[in-house]
């Protein structure tokens, strides 16, 4: 008898995108000529920088020779990749990363998703509430949780509610935990942390022992100078932070798939027997067992974002994206709402209109504008009565989805 691992049926209801994604279905089925303005996943709409092409384009060719051919990559990510990840993400801010604590992936989904397995299984997270599904998800299908309650809220998790007081972003709690998972700027809230809430947590990891899962997968979106771009640049991160990076939504690569996580030599968890494992150590054993690399042409491609040129084109993306964000802000604020983030991040937070629903509006919005958008339940009990707006589409098209909620719903 193939008996189940019967934690994933706690997870009662579908994944937020393919959930949303269903309705929308529907709404097609009944509305065959709606043009709808998708505005809910983040997913990228521009292509893909021309030095990257390039990169990618060269590197083909060499894989079609003799002399050019290469099979396995290596475990960690070719040299050439993490160098110019050290040197360009760490060393340009006065951060020392070196290239052998950088291990490169097929994104931040996955990262954020497997890092959970080499803690133990009675290991206590923390979340945020909003938060990305994928940090809790991942720890319920690991039997780290109890099962849901009636707000979605797993049983065992700590939830570290962000709301306006709090910024959108969370706050040490005054209980002690193993694992937090962080995100700066915030999906889904768009909050970016300053120095002073990061150094809070640093010091509240060390106090508890607890290893930071510090996601900054929208880095690039961090145009104020004054916020920290990685957390290495908070004095002692070294010692209790892992950091996951993508090169998804500044260069494109939601669909290509690159992205890396650094592991400090510093960072560690600790064993029954009380002695200290450095994380790093666990992570290259996972990756070498389960993970047989990210192919050269891709590795040459996201190689390629951290030359002059490829930093100008990344950079033009992020500005496309951000100035987007800054319509969804300004043309919801204009009809009244309470808007937030969407300055260094690339979602918008807004609250629905006269306290309705998440999803009611989400429904709103679906069936009066034609506009897709993701409802702030979706991410957490906390996320109830508001809604997110992806900054992620084409000029127009938010510009006309702002239009379209403008002149068609009421709020
Ligand atoms: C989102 O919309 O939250 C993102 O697309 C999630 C992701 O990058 O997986």
């Amino acid at each position: 008898m193939a008996r189940i691992n019967n934690h994933f049926r706690k997870l009662v209801a579908g994944y937020l995108f393919p959930e949303i994604a269903r309705r929308v279905e529907r709404f097609e089925e009944r509305n065959p000529d709606a043009r709808l303005i998708r505005l809910g996943i983040g997913d990228v709409v521009l292509p893909l920088p021309e030095s990257v092409c390039e990169a990618m384009r060269l590197a083909v060719d060499e894989l079609g020779s003799d002399e050019g051919f290469r099979g396995y990559p290596p475990d960690q990510g070719y040299a050439f990749l993490r160098e110019a990840i050290a040197r360009g993400e760490y060393g340009s801010r006065g951060v020392e990363i070196a290239p052998d604590e950088i291990f490169v992936s097929d994104g931040s989904k996955c990262d954020s998703a497997n890092f959970q397995e080499i803690f133990a299984a009675a290991a206590r997270i923390a979340v945020p509430d909003p938060v990305y599904p994928v940090y809790v998800e991942s720890n319920v299908m690991a039997g780290r949780t109890g099962s849901a309650d009636d707000d979605g809220r797993f049983g065992g998790v700590v939830y570290l509610p962000c709301t306006e007081e709090t910024g959108f972003l969370p706050e040490p709690p005054d209980e002690p935990v193993d694992v937090v998972y962080l995100c700066s700027p915030s999906n889904p809230t768009g909050a970016a942390a300053d120095r002073e809430r990061l150094a809070a947590w640093v010091a509240y990891a060390r106090d508890a022992g607890a290893v930071l899962l510090y996601d900054g997968a929208y880095s690039a979106y961090i145009r104020d100078e004054r916020l920290p771009r990685t957390i290495y640049e908070i004095p002692d991160a070294r010692e209790v932070a892992v950091e996951f990076r993508s090169y998804s939504k500044s260069a494109g690569f939601t669909g290509v798939r690159c992205g890396f996580v650094v592991v400090p030599r510093e960072v560690c968890g600790t064993a029954p027997d009380g002695t200290r494992v450095p994380l790093g150590e666990l992570w290259l054993r996972r990756h070498t067992t389960k993970f047989n690399g990210v192919s050269y042409p891709v590795q040459a491609g996201a190689a390629a974002t951290h030359t002059e040129r490829g930093q100008i084109e990344v950079r033009s993306h992020v500005e496309y994206y951000l100035h987007n964000a800054k319509l969804v802000r300004e043309g919801l604020g204009e009809l009244g709402l309470d808007v937030f983030g969407g300055v260094n991040a690339p979602y918008v937070w807004a609250r629905t209109p006269a306290g309705t629903g998440s999803w009611d509006f989400f429904d709103q919005l679906l069936e009066l504008a034609h506009v897709v958008v993701t409802p702030g339940a979706g991410f957490g009990a906390c996320g109830e009565g508001y809604f997110r707006v992806s900054a992620f589409g084409r000029r127009e098209q938010v510009e006309e989805a702002v239009e379209r909620i403008r002149t068609k719903v009421r709020v």
